[in-house]
């Protein structure tokens, strides 16, 4: 008999129809001669509901059973006595492929903590919450292509070992084939490289820009979509050491259009979850909204999950310049009564608490910062002209989340063969390195712009979950790589 999927029987509901569906034991429960059986395969948040008449097949055949347990199960679609689904199946046969040892097995039917979840990596997929975040994220990596397709954009493979550092501020893993004890050496004691197995230094990317501009400036719009790498040792809440980004690239925009494709793009994909995924949200929704419940009424959040997806979906995000955010700042109650910890003045490189002063506090929305500090922000940004001495500014922008902070990072590029040498040169970055990217602007150079967006960033702001280990099936951040 064909198996078919959990999603599939709940959803046709053709009762009295004899279906085998495989899957595993959420939860167990019994009353005089019947067992029921929550199971679940993944397909879909809800569980199907088996009604086992132990008289009729013997108490044997749920012998192992338990939260866990993997079963096939041939049985008939009925109507649903019992309140909670509509459909049940009545089991004519109860088939256990693989047991789960009720001592032993970690996950049991009882809410856990997420930390425990996380060091029980290898199933926290079979709980409700990661099977629906694991859905969503399956979900909004469709969408994604889907928009950047519809758009005519190409997805570009960019390498993931590299020899260049795209966003120059080293934080790379190296990768190398060289014995760690005993390297070759140069005669003035270094490390020598051209030894190594590309026959230079070579690191995991930071980012698939400078190769993502090489695509713009052939097939005019371009994105990529793959794993990104940085050796930061932030233990935050935000960030990983391997996460995954989407960066589109496009030739003949400006900053303005660049804005508007990081709007348009987020609300699109957002609107296709709500669109197709509202089983998934519902269910995360009402679990946050119980979480918000528990706490002090002024930490409270005064939107819902789903609420919070809408308002992004139909309002326009904010858009001020860094010049602007600081005024703001500065001019905040906040400020006045030293409450921020790291001080604020035009020039720094603002901190998240000033980050989410702004979206959280004072906007209450998404806001697009632009025209940033020149001296804070990556070589290749392209600059503004005609501006005071010290007071220099390139066309870069960040988009900024309630919740969340920095989820895109962009810019418009500096297209000036004479200019961008220059930032090379002034910042000492490695020529070498770098010839074929300078080269773009010396043959038929073109103002083009791009951005990346941070792919779990988004997933915490489409699930709610507050911790970005939690919205990637396996997570590296310093001191762990288990799974
Ligand atoms: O702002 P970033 O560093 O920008 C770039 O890498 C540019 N090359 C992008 C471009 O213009 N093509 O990173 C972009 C985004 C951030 O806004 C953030 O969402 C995410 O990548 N990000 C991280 N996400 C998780 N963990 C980390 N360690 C991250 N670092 C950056
Ligand atoms: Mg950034």
């Amino acid at each position: 008999m064909r198996r078919i999927k959990i999603a599939e029987v709940l959803k046709s509901q053709e009762v009295d129809s004899v279906v085998n569906v495989k899957g595993w034991v959420r939860t167990r429960r019994g009353s005089k001669g019947v067992a029921f059986i929550q199971l679940n395969d993944g397909s879909t948040i809800n569980d199907i509901q088996i009604v086992v008449d132990l008289e009729k097949l013997g108490e044997d055949c749920v012998k192992f059973a338990h939260t866990g347990a993997c079963l096939s199960i041939i049985g008939k679609l009925i109507a649903s006595k019992g309140t909670g689904q509509s459909v049940e199946i009545q089991a004519d046969s109860v088939e256990t492929l693989g047991g789960a040892d009720p001592e032993k097995y970690p996950m049991q039917p009882k809410a856990h903590s997420m930390e425990f979840l996380r060091e029980n990596a290898h199933f926290r997929p079979r709980t409700k919450t990661f099977s629906t975040v694991l859905r969503l994220r399956h979900a909004m990596a469709f969408a994604i292509h889907k928009f950047f397709h519809e758009k005519g954009f190409y997805y570009l493979h960019t390498p993931i070992i590299t020899g260049s550092d795209a966003e120059g501020a080293g934080e790379m893993f190296r990768v190398s084939t060289l014995d760690a004890k005993n390297p070759p050496l140069t005669p003035t004691g270094e490390v020598d490289f051209s030894q190594d197995f590309f026959g230079r230094q070579t690191n995991l990317t930071v980012s698939g820009q400078l190769e993502g501009e090489i695509g713009a400036m052939a097939m005019g719009d371009i994105y990529t979509f793959g794993p990104t790498f940085r050796a930061e040792n932030s233990n935050t809440a935000r960030h990983l050491a391997e996460f995954w980004m989407i960066e589109p690239e496009m030739a003949f925009y400006e900053l303005e259009d660049n804005m508007e494709l990081a709007q348009e793009f987020i609300q699109y994909v957002i609107r296709f979850a709500l669109a197709n995924y509202m089983d998934d949200l519902t269910f995360l929704d009402e679990k946050l909204t119980k979480e918000e419940s528990q706490k002090k009424a002024e930490e409270r959040s005064d939107m819902s999950l789903i609420e919070k997806l809408n308002f992004v979906v139909g309002n326009d995000f904010k858009r001020i310049t860094y010049t602007e955010a600081i005024d703001i700042l500065l001019s905040s109650n906040h400020y006045k009564k030293g409450k921020f910890q790291y001080n604020v003045k035009w020039g720094i490189d603002l901190q998240s608490e000033h980050e989410r002063y702004l979206v959280e506090k004072h906007f209450k929305q998404p806001v697009i910062l632009y025209n940033y500090p020149k001296n804070i922000k990556s070589f290749y940004m392209k600059q503004n002209e005609n501006e005071e001495v010290g007071k220099e500014t390139v066309r870069a922008m960040d988009v900024l989340f309630p919740g969340i902070g920095e989820m895109i990072g962009g810019s418009q590029r500096e297209e000036s063969y004479e200019k961008l040498l220059k930032v090379i040169t002034d910042k000492k970055m490695p020529l070498e390195s770098l010839w074929w990217y300078l080269d773009l602007r010396k043959f038929g150079t073109a103002p083009h712009a791009g951005f990346g967006l941070g792919f779990e960033r988004l997933m915490m702001f489409i699930t709610g979950m507050g911790n970005i280990r939690d919205v990637i099936p396996f997570p590296r951040t310093p001191k762990n790589a288990e799974f």
